[in-house]
């Protein structure tokens, strides 16, 4: 099953959709849209009334609602609506909600189980930066993390912060699908791009693509090639 992105465009590069209940890492420099791609995918679940959940630990919900508050995509009545739940994991509301799901076995076994019992089916996890709160050794504990969110129902999106476009790490190898978003400084100013870097099962478009902020949000121009 594909799974509608909710970013005009971007569902052309794979073959119609995401394919449902696999994760994806989405990597990119500071600014290049990880986040407004995100909640672009979260506000598309909610409008096809799925559970949707929003994990974070860089932002409050109050802050990531002013963030997107400049685009007109429907974020706001999404995360105001039950359809998406935000956490925000070293907030205590956060913490709270998470710690139900037992306190063994650490914030994988715990975001699965939320997952799992919510019956969640969309969720953002906003960024691996978080992870260090969590892990003693992020390098060690990521694929397990990753592995058993591969294993859930849910089709996840997780952004992994990265600088250099030519440093893949774990995370990239355990996904199912990863996006790396573009920043080209030009003479005239910023080159935006976003590029499907792999995406098991389904023939990707893997050419560099415009992508421009709008009104409406991200919009990628799937006809026009970034030239490098
Ligand atoms: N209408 C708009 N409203 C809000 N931001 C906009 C708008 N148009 C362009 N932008 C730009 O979008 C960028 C934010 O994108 P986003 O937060 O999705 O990036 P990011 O990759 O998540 O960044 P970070 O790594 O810092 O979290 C900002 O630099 C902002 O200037
Ligand atoms: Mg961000």
């Amino acid at each position: 099953m594909r799974v509608a992105s909710g970013v005009p465009g971007f569902d052309e590069l794979v073959d119609g959709g995401l394919l449902a209940d696999r994760l994806y890492v989405v990597s990119g420099p500071p600014g290049s849209g990880k986040t407004t791609f995100s909640s672009m995918f979260i506000t598309q679940g909610a409008k096809e009334g799925e559970n949707c959940l929003y994990v974070t630990m860089h932002e409050t919900k109050s802050e990531l609602r002013e963030d997107m508050a400049g685009f007109e995509f429907g974020f706001d009545r999404a995360i105001q609506s039950n359809a998406v739940q935000f956490l925000n994991l070293v907030t205590e509301p956060g913490k709270r909600a998470i710690s139900q799901f037992g306190k063994e076995g650490g914030l994988t076994n715990r975001l699965v189980a939320y997952i799992e019992s919510n019956g969640v089916d969309r969720v953002v996890i906003d960024s691996t930066m978080l992870l260090q709160h969590f892990f003693s050794d992020v390098d060690d504990e990521i694929t397990g993390f990753l592995s058993a969110l591969k294993q859930t129902d849910a089709t996840i999106i997780l952004i992994s912060e990265m600088t250099d476009p030519s440093a893949y790490s774990d995370e990239h190898y355990l996904a199912h699908g990863v996006i790396f978003f573009h920043n080209f400084l030009e003479s005239g100013g910023m080159q935006r791009g976003i590029q499907v870097i792999k995406m098991r099962g389904t023939a990707i478009d893997c050419d560099i693509r415009e992508l421009e902020f709008t009104n409406g949000g991200l919009h990628v121009h799937t006809d026009r090639k970034v030239q490098t």
